[in-house]
């Protein structure tokens, strides 16, 4: 099933990155695919001097192992970032966010030399975008925002959280919050066959504050598990 084949990956991940020569930083991303690498590397973490981490629910996840986790601002090298993707194309552009971490996710990947990207075989497309884009904001700009992705031809809905509040009879539900503060729009309907032109003109709207679409960012190298075992692509 597709736990096992994240599992698979996560190994397959953690044997690759520990090909790089000890003492060196590590870019680790989110999701439950990077969860199962994370959980596979802990006990080889003396390999690496520490880690930078695209989310707080990965820090957490890292510090709980024992792995030290650096401020990327103290981090100047950056060989490698390991992380999923929600769905990718085959030239290595990727939409991620679906668990809400893209932006941390970009500025990371952005800092490392290669972009390992590790999924299940479900997550290959030939054209990205049946998985909505997401799209992080500025909270005040959501009105202005939503427009002009529905310019683009998007279906555009604000990302929503179950409230916490159990003391009300009905649950109101309530907009996700980034751990940047941000709010998600999850634009569907796209069918994106320019990646990096699209992600270019996204970011040219004011109030966003990052794209899902990894397309500058995309991956070098390509770790799939599918139930034949695992493809390496480069
Ligand atoms: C997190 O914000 C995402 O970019 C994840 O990398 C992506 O959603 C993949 O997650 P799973 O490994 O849980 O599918």
């Amino acid at each position: 099933n597709q736990d096992q084949l994240k599992q698979l990956v996560g190994v397959a991940a953690k044997d690759e990155v520990l090909k790089l020569p000890a003492g060196q930083v590590l870019g680790v991303g989110t999701g439950s695919t990077a969860n199962c690498f994370i959980d596979a590397l802990a006990p080889y973490k003396a390999h690496f001097s520490g880690a930078v981490s695209s989310s707080n629910a990965t820090t957490e996840r890292l510090l709980k192992h024992g792995f030290k986790v650096l401020d990327p601002n103290e981090v100047s090298v950056l060989p490698v970032y390991v992380d999923g993707a929600d769905e990718i194309d085959p030239a290595g552009h990727m939409i991620k966010g679906g668990g809400g971490a893209l932006t941390r996710e970009k500025i990371i990947a952005s800092m490392a030399q290669q972009f390992i990207c590790i999924c299940d075989a479900t997550k290959q497309v030939p054209v990205l975008g049946h998985f909505a884009l997401p799209v992080e904001i500025i909270p005040l700009a959501r009105g202005v925002v939503t427009r002009e992705l529905e310019r683009l031809g998007g279906k555009v809905s604000l990302r929503a959280t179950k409230s916490i509040r159990a003391d009300l009879d009905q649950t109101p539900s309530e907009p996700f919050v980034s751990d940047n503060g941000g709010w998600i729009l999850d634009v569907a309907g796209l069918q994106i066959s320019h990646p990096l032109a699209l992600e270019s003109q996204i970011n040219q709207i004011a109030g966003v504050i990052t794209v899902g679409l990894f397309a500058k960012e995309k991956a070098d190298v390509l770790l799939v598990s599918n139930e034949s075992g695992i493809s390496r692509i480069v």
